[in-house]
């Protein structure tokens, strides 16, 4: 249990907590509950010492004036919690003794792609699983020379400095030139990579309980970011090309915002057409919801760009969001959203409150890497590069997979295939078997908000090389032999 700088009920159970955390230091942490799940018993047991109360005087050495004063406090902070007694305990061992977690981290969980990529980084592994675009089309070169270009200018200092919380005015003129309709520079925020748009954007809309229409399946971190405001996240069903608008009519009443990823999207690869891409813009004006379009993706297409942006077509009603990520280093952690006057002063205000600014140096940074055209020239190797590792994968599953029962996508762009399980298997528990045979990939459960369809996973084409390629499909399609076989009627089912 954990309280406003004290300490709940129990001291013994915290104590035991306390140990248990020894191993994991916050792995026991959680937003206070009806009951602890630490019996007395069990810290009796373990012959912990015994928590005694602060006096006055060491609660004010410890916590100051205000934590002193704060232990009093007789709620927590879920407001009809348990009482909390007044004082403090003493922190006998290192350990989150002393917190009470806000009711709203019960929905902040950790993504499950970033604890699986730990565990598939063993170098003998393959992985599919990881979302990250490929180190070797990082411009390093261009990079080295940029610093040194900023920083041996006159107006060196000034790149080490604060700066203004909507970024600096040539990148966000450059992100403004760059869009392939008329934006205002003044209408851009330059963020802290595309994720601290979501959050921004959840931060400034959401209420709990409001309702926030995503794709079936989406992405995963949109759904981390929206959580934590508590939002009544409704899947609308969805097809190869995004968002059914017969669906979305049935469901748009009332919603804050609707979420979509008209490019390659994370995670199944799909593109929306320019139809659906219509459709769903209208429909959302029509119906005075706003849309908020999330497109890192799309300048990594392979064999022809894609239909326009939806915010083309109904700017008022669209915060579009854009990413350095994908097209120059996700390192660099910037991003830009492109939103109406009223929404950008308030997503502003947001962001000061976050980090007063986005890197300074990484923007001045990337204005110089980008001068003269860079982008060009560099974003048409990394379509190569892809489509190649995308061509090397569709090669792979058609030879490996054939007669096995797996339906397969054909992206045509970004860094995701998507795939499908025969009827019998779960990608989750064939995830263990693949491990085993040295190929990682990300079961797709993780990317509906409810319903999974747990038949479904992703690949990422982007990181292994094509002899990787072909030797972890053919392992993945070996773990699913043994999965097939083991199944009772030994039946293929699509
Ligand atoms: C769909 C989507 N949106 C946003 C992001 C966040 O990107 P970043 O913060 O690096 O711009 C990602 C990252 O993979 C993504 O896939």
């Amino acid at each position: 249990m954990f309280s406003p700088t004290g300490i709940g009920k129990s001291a013994p159970k915290i104590l035991a907590l306390t140990a248990a955390a020894s191993q994991s230091q916050f792995s026991q942490l959680r937003p206070e509950s009806s009951g602890s799940d630490i019996p007395d018993t069990v810290a009796s047991n373990l012959n912990l010492p015994v928590a005694r109360v602060l006096t006055p005087a060491e609660q004010q050495a410890c916590f100051g004036q205000a934590g002193a004063a704060g232990s009093q406090a007789s709620r927590t902070a879920e407001g009809d919690g348990p009482q909390v007694r007044a004082g403090v305990s003493l922190p006998l061992a290192a350990g989150p003794t002393f917190w009470t977690l806000a009711a709203r981290t019960r929905n902040m969980t950790s993504s499950v792609i970033r604890d699986l990529l730990k565990l598939t980084q063993r170098p003998d592994i393959i992985s599919f699983a990881g979302g990250l675009p490929s180190p070797e089309t990082f411009p390093v070169e261009a990079f080295a020379q940029a610093c040194d270009r900023v920083l041996r200018s006159d107006d060196a200092r000034n790149a080490l400095q604060y700066s203004p919380t909507e970024g600096l005015p040539a990148l966000r003129e450059a992100v403004a030139d760059s869009l392939p309709w008329r934006v205002d520079p003044a209408h851009v925020l330059i963020t802290t990579g595309s994720q601290q748009a979501l959050d921004l954007v959840a931060k400034i809309l959401v209420d709990p309980g409001s309702k926030v229409l995503v794709e079936t399946p989406t992405y995963l971190g949109a759904l981390q970011a929206f959580q934590p405001m508590e939002p009544n996240v409704v899947c609308v069903d969805s097809d190869d090309s995004g968002m059914l608008p017969a669906d979305l009519a049935a469901k748009i009443a009332d919603a804050r915002f609707l979420y979509i990823l008209p490019n390659f999207q994370n995670p199944t690869g799909r593109s929306m057409s320019e139809a659906r891409r219509a459709a769903i813009s209208d429909l959302a004006a029509l119906a005075g919801v706003p849309v908020l379009e999330d497109n890192p993706y799309g300048e990594l297409w392979f064999d022809a760009p894609p239909p326009a942006p939806l915010a083309s077509r109904h700017p008022e009603n669209t915060v579009y969001m854009g990413s350095f990520s994908k097209v120059l280093a996700p390192g660099l952690r910037l991003g830009f959203l492109v939103a109406p006057p009223e929404i950008h002063r308030r997503l502003v205000i947001a962001k000061q409150a976050a980090d007063l600014h986005s890197s300074t140096f990484n923007q001045r940074v990337v204005v110089e890497v980008m001068r003269d055209g860079f982008l060009d020239g560099h974003v048409p190797t990394i379509r190569a590069l892809y489509k190649n590792k995308r061509d090397a994968m569709m090669a792979a599953m058609e030879r490996e997979m054939s007669g096995l029962g797996v339906r397969w996508n054909r992206p045509a762009g970004g860094m995701f295939l998507w795939a499908r399980l025969p009827d019998g298997l779960s990608a989750t528990r064939l995830l263990e078997q693949a491990v085993g045979k040295g190929v990682a990939f990300v079961p797709g459960q993780a990317f509906y908000a409810a319903e999974p369809d747990d038949r479904t996973l992703r690949l990422s084409f982007v990181t292994a090389t094509p002899a990787q390629i072909e030797a972890g499909i053919a392992a993945l399609a070996g773990a699913i032999r043994e999965a097939l076989s083991a199944l009772p009627d030994g039946q293929i089912k699509q």
